[in-house]
């Protein structure tokens, strides 16, 4: 291997760009040369490409979002988009690519691979948590901190007008985010998609809560949850049937996206990017670099898509006894 490519797709998340400086660097490291390409698998196939050497990623690794831009490709989903891909590799002379993303990222990868034998390691960069073959994904930690953030300030007005709030994030069909913002928030539920509470359930017990004393209420739900999909009408649900708050409704939305990493993020990427240079340069392909207990591995990119994501139903435990 000679030449690498690295490309960001799909949603982004903070520490990509931490992940491309250190795909870069590495390469860098190794005496191999690197090539950005930009907005994902769109740019791939429009050659869109720009060397990059040691310097170019400079002063990027504390920027959210990603200095190569991302998209969701329809085309590279059809066998002539990824023609015309593996055409532009080849003339460019990229032996290589990482591709840091999710699910859809990695299910474009998989079938690229197969398609033309062309060696491919994939990074896990999502807010969401979704992802098998790694403990946590690119940009959690810091969309984890974010909505903790955004949930204190909420907890202030909550609290001083007796109020309860509904508070909806972000996670596509993964109760993650909803789940651990929730613990560490102090939320009073948390619906997430993996659990189905009912309505009835939680307003009772919202009802017993309020009968032990609590003034003020924050329920966290995540946006895949099914009595949460349609918040406003949850929040008018509730007021109906629990005449005893007044209920407000915060959507965070895509604030959760953007943001300077945390530090943990900014680790975890450089490791990982670090990673996928290693496997490349090892012969690996077909795989994505996560991390699972605190070591790097690798595992096939069918086994991070096709088996559903699960829930650590410790934290849920967790959760309800002390929300009592
Ligand atoms: O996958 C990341 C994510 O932010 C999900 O949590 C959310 O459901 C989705 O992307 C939103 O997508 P878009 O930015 O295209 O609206």
């Amino acid at each position: 291997i000679k030449k690498i490519g690295v490309l960001t797709s799909g949603g982004d998340a903070p520490g990509m760009n931490a992940a491309i400086r250190a795909v870069v660097r590495s390469c860098a490291f190794h005496k191999l040369d690197c090539v950005g390409i930009f907005r994902g698998y769109e740019g791939l196939m429009e050659a869109d490409f720009k060397p990059l050497d040691a310097r170019s990623v400079k002063n990027i690794i504390n920027r959210g979002g990603t200095f190569l831009k991302s998209a969701r490709s329809q085309k590279f989903r059809t066998a002539d988009g990824r023609k015309l891909a593996y055409k532009n590799l080849k003339e460019a002379n990229i032996d290589a690519l990482v591709v840091i993303g999710g699910d859809g990222t990695f299910a474009g990868a998989s079938v690229f691979n197969e398609e033309f034998d062309f060696p491919i390691v994939g990074l896990p960069g999502t807010i969401d948590n979704d992802i098998n073959g790694t403990d946590y994904t690119i940009g959690y930690d810091t969309a984890l901190n974010t909505v903790v953030e955004a949930i204190d300030k909420i907890r202030d007005t909550a609290n001083s007008h007796n109020r309860l709030f509904l508070v909806e994030v972000m996670g596509r069909d993964a109760g993650d985010i909803a789940l651990n913002a929730g613990i560490g928030a102090g939320a009073e539920e948390i619906l997430i998609p993996e659990q189905d509470m009912g309505k009835d359930r939680l307003v009772e017990s919202l009802r017993k809560s309020k009968l032990s004393g609590k003034t003020s209420s924050i329920i966290v739900v995540s946006e895949g949850d099914q009595i949460g999909k349609n918040i406003f009408e949850l929040a008018e649900y509730i007021e109906n049937n629990l005449t005893a708050y007044e209920v407000r409704v915060t959507v965070l939305g895509h604030i959760q996206r953007g943001g300077s990493p945390s530090c943990y993020d900014r680790v975890l990427a450089s490791r990982l990017g670090v990673g996928a240079v290693d496997a490349l340069i090892n012969g690996e392909s077909d795989v994505m670099i996560g991390i699972v207990h605190n070591k790097i591995t690798s595992v096939l990119f069918k086994n991070t898509v096709k088996t559903k994501h699960k829930i650590d139903l410790e934290l849920i435990r967790v959760a309800d006894i002390i929300s009592i």
